[in-house]
């Protein structure tokens, strides 16, 4: 399997998303466990953007419980519907958070985090089983190019077995 990632330091993010796309869908090809897919993954994009935060939240008994993830410690519980991630959940669709503070509900685990993205990911049924969250200590530090990435990861995400 792969061992490291390569990426070209400085470039601007939609290169290096480009640069290591491929790399992931290689880091996880042949690898049937959930669990270490995600944990690499999320070291993946940590690595290749420094963001304060990524990670993933998984559907668990009616709630989002905290999955594989690097950065500091979070909550372990989100109730659909609230925050960013629950929001998302609930709506299906991938949300970007400017500025968290402005963002009713927002569920500050992170108090260094100050924009975020997050992307549902789905079941072949339509329904979510979890969230990718990625936190920013900028603000507006996301774009339609990190919406576009990281729903083309989410893809691979949900090919993979559960
Ligand atoms: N801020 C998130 C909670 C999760 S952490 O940031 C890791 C939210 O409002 O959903």
């Amino acid at each position: 399997m792969v061992e490291s990632i390569n990426f070209s330091i400085g470039a601007d993010r939609e290169s290096i998303y480009s640069e290591i796309g491929p790399q992931i869908a290689a880091l996880i090809a042949g690898e049937t466990d959930l669990t270490a897919n995600l944990a690499n993954i999320a070291a993946a994009l940590k690595e290749a953007f420094g963001f304060l935060w990524v990670g993933f939240y998984l559907v668990r008994e009616g709630q989002l419980v905290l999955g594989p993830f690097q950065g500091p410690v979070a909550c372990t519980r989100i109730e659909f519907g609230q925050g960013v991630c629950g929001n998302a959940y609930s709506s299906r669709k991938t949300l970007i958070v400017p500025n968290v503070n402005e963002f009713p509900g927002h569920i500050a685990c992170i108090t260094r985090s100050l924009s975020e993205i997050v992307v549902p990911m789905f079941n072949d049924d339509g329904s979510v089983f979890g969230v990718l969250d990625v936190d920013s200590e900028r603000i507006d530090d996301f774009t339609d190019v990190d919406s576009r990435a990281l729903e083309a990861i989410v893809r691979l995400i949900e090919k993979l077995p559960r």
